[in-house]
């Protein structure tokens, strides 16, 4: 057998690992939703398990039980932010794969909207963003906890993702030009940057989303044994 420090470099820690996208509801059946598979996150689920690590996933999609993962399942932002927040404690590692909503609904109607003479005007407000307040809270908490965040650009990708590292204060981006191909929502592979705050970047050419989920887990290991050994 090999050993475990060799094989599951995560075996001891817990993560919280959001993945989805959120739904914002307009009326009991219908909501604004964005096109996130979920394939990605469930991909990091499932190799962190294998590297050893346990925790709980906040998740918009059902997926397939992984051992030593607890499941929420949530459908907006709001219900994301606040089983985040309340996990963080507890937590090694923030990884927000979701992909939340920016905006809900302001009044969502409590019965169905019906088909009438106009056409209904539904006023947006934004969403908390839930990885910033993650990040403010860990710090002013002093929580030893290391957060990971994702950009989805279609343009500027890594300039995008190193502006979104910084002003979320985040310890490590996950940056995804989704124009390029093989990349789409939905796909089974991805190419993508991994930047660090304190400067590294990782590019790693169209792979399996288990190939980034697993490069991306390793760099959190790096960060992890370093800042909280
Ligand atoms: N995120 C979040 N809460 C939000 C919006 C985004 O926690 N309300 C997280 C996502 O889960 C992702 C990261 O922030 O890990 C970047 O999301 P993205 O939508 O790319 O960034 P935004 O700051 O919303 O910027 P924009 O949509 O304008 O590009
Ligand atoms: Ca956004």
């Amino acid at each position: 057998e090999e050993e475990a420090g060799d094989s599951q470099p995560l075996k001891g820690r817990r993560l919280l690992i959001s993945l989805g996208g959120t739904r914002e509801a307009i009326d009991p059946v219908r909501f604004i939703g964005n096109r996130s598979s979920g394939k990605q996150g469930i991909a990091i689920v499932t190799e962190a398990a294998l590297l050893g690590a346990v925790g709980v996933v906040v998740s918009t999609v059902d997926f397939a039980r992984v051992d030593g993962f607890e499941t929420i399942r949530v459908e907006s932002a709001l219900e994301m932010h606040q089983e985040i927040l309340s996990h963080l404690p507890e937590s090694d590692g923030l990884i927000m794969c979701a992909a939340v909503a920016d905006y809900r609904v302001k009044n969502p109607a409590s019965i169905k909207i019906k088909k009438g003479a106009s056409a209904p005007q539904i006023e947006l407000i934004e969403n908390p963003d839930i990885l910033a307040d993650s990040s403010s809270y860990i710090k002013s908490n002093d929580l030893k906890c290391v957060t990971v965040g994702f950009a989805a650009e279609t343009n500027d990708a890594l300039l995008n993702g190193k502006k979104k590292l910084s002003k979320k204060g985040i310890d490590l981006i996950v940056v995804n030009d989704v124009t390029e191909d093989g990349s789409g929502f939905g796909s089974d592979s991805n190419a993508v940057w991994i930047l660090g705050s304190e400067g590294s970047s990782e590019r790693i050419d169209l792979a399996k989303k288990s190939k980034i989920a697993k490069s991306l887990l390793l760099s959190l290991v790096k960060i992890l044994d370093l800042k909280f050994p």
